[in-house]
């Protein structure tokens, strides 16, 4: 494509929608962090688009804008919220219960977040095992409910007085599903659609709405969502960013900031065993052996690709990568994640590392919602569409195009994410090369 440039992009005006399916712990810890932060009571740390700095040019030329000054983005002040749920709880409820945020952050947007009330969900139970929704589209054939769902866009969009919309999924992580002939192309995910495929689950009904909407979307969590061949070619033909998938918060995280490190100085691993407890709602679903093993496949890969053992067998090509998520009520969404690390040096020596992570899940998510929102809406204002590979910073599994391995190293991701963004603007792109400041 023709690159875009700060004069093509179209502008950020009128109020952006942020929809998002799923009105639990993430979805209300981003929400109100973003009503704090537009009232200054509270700080976005976290979020790359409101804290990070770019460098422009040459080392010498000392440009380095804030990313939210370089890019054209839509302000904080003109996000409004949109939300579906199974559960009639509004934002302020929902927090609440999520107990990720304490009453001095709540109670001083209480009356912004009760207002923020989820449209009623499509839930096909199967599809998360652990949950009994109460408060659900009545029953329909799936192709009906993306047609209300479309109706909810609308209205929605409408009502809030946006002039544009971005959808990120923070619903349950959905039992494990492998793409099938329904995924194929669009004509065959239509047809499924109208003989209730049991391949279609819920939020890949959503998914499909929003593109039809002409509505960006990411996935934050595992499901395939927008993962397979017919909702790209989809986003391809209706010109629609899509980005997924699973967002990259704190144990992989973790793994993809040390493990090129360990490869950028060829030490060998010879197993790496990861388990977390966690107990909020989001564990309680991945309790079911079939979300968890969602779970699983996302946080698998990241391994495998960054140590490239086929190009490294002596280093890592036996190495045994395992990981556990374990439901422990009580320690809510402060998740507790242990790595042990068995790595190898010089004439094979054995050493170790132990990594005990005690973080915050939703704490963490919150700016990857946020970041991906602006960034998404930016990257359609800009004319891209299909798969953003250039989110993949953001992501425990990213969508790459067919054919091509996903990226995961953190530090790679992050060079490409600024490229992109380089790219975008008109500015060339930085390869820290560096002979210029030697010839
Ligand atoms: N917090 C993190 O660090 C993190 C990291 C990676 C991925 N994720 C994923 O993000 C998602 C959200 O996490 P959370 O902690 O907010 O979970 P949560 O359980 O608190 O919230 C999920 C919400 O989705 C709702 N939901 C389920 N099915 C729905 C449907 N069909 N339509 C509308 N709503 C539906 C649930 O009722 C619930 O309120 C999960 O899939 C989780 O795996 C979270």
């Amino acid at each position: 494509m023709i690159p875009p440039n700060a004069n093509t992009i179209k502008p950020a005006q009128g109020k952006l929608a942020v929809l998002l399916p799923g009105l639990g712990a993430v979805a209300t810890t981003t929400i109100a962090g973003v009503m704090l932060a537009r009232r200054g009571l509270g700080r976005p740390i976290g979020s790359l688009t409101q804290c990070a700095t770019i460098r422009l040019g040459k080392r010498t030329e000392n440009r380095t804008p804030a990313l939210k000054d370089f890019l054209p983005l839509a302000s904080l002040d003109d996000l409004v919220f949109g939300a579906w749920d199974i559960f009639p709880e509004n934002a302020y409820e929902s927090a609440k219960h999520a107990e990720v945020l304490e009453a001095r952050h709540l109670d001083p947007v209480k009356d912004e977040l009760c207002a923020v009330q989820p449209m009623p969900g499509v839930f096909f139970p199967q599809y998360v095992k652990r949950l009994n929704g109460t408060h659900v589209k009545g029953p329909a054939r799936k192709v009906e409910m993306v047609e209300r769902l479309r109706e909810d866009i609308r209205d929605f969009v409408r009502s809030s007085g946006a002039t544009r919309a971005v959808a990120v999924w923070c619903g349950s992580t959905e039992v494990y599903i492998q793409p099938g002939p329904v995924h194929e192309t669009v004509e065959s995910f239509e047809k499924g659609l109208r003989e209730d495929d049991p391949g279609i689950s819920n939020s890949q009904l959503y998914a499909w709405a929003c593109i039809e909407e002409g509505v960006p979307f990411a996935n934050g969590a595992p499901n395939l969502t927008v993962d397979f061949p017919a909702a790209q070619e989809l986003a391809r033909r209706r010109g629609i960013a899509i980005a997924g998938k699973d967002f990259k918060t704190g144990q992989t995280l973790m793994k993809t900031i040390l493990a090129p490190g360990l490869k950028a100085r060829m030490l060998g691993v010879a197993g790496w065993f990861s388990t977390n407890i966690l107990g909020n709602r989001d564990g309680e679903v991945l309790d079911d052996p079939e979300s968890f093993r969602s779970k699983e496949v996302s946080k698998l890969g990241v391994l495998e690709y960054i140590f490239q053992p086929k190009l490294y067998p002596e280093q890592y090509g036996n190495l045994y990568h395992k990981v556990r998520i374990e439901y422990y009520p009580p320690r809510g969404d402060a998740k507790e994640g242990w790595d042990n690390i068995d790595l190898f040096g010089w004439l094979g020596y054995p050493m170790q590392i132990k990594i005990d992570f005690l973080c915050r899940d939703s704490i963490l998510a919150a700016p990857i919602v946020l970041d991906l929102a602006l960034l998404l809406d930016l990257g359609q204002r800009a004319g891209l569409h299909g798969i953003q590979e250039w989110l993949s910073c953001y992501f425990k599994s990213p969508m790459a195009a067919p054919g091509l391995y996903p990226e995961h190293d953190l530090f790679i991701q992050l060079m490409k994410l600024k490229n992109t963004m380089r790219w975008m603007m008109g500015e060339s792109s930085i390869t820290h090369l560096g002979r210029e400041y030697y010839d």
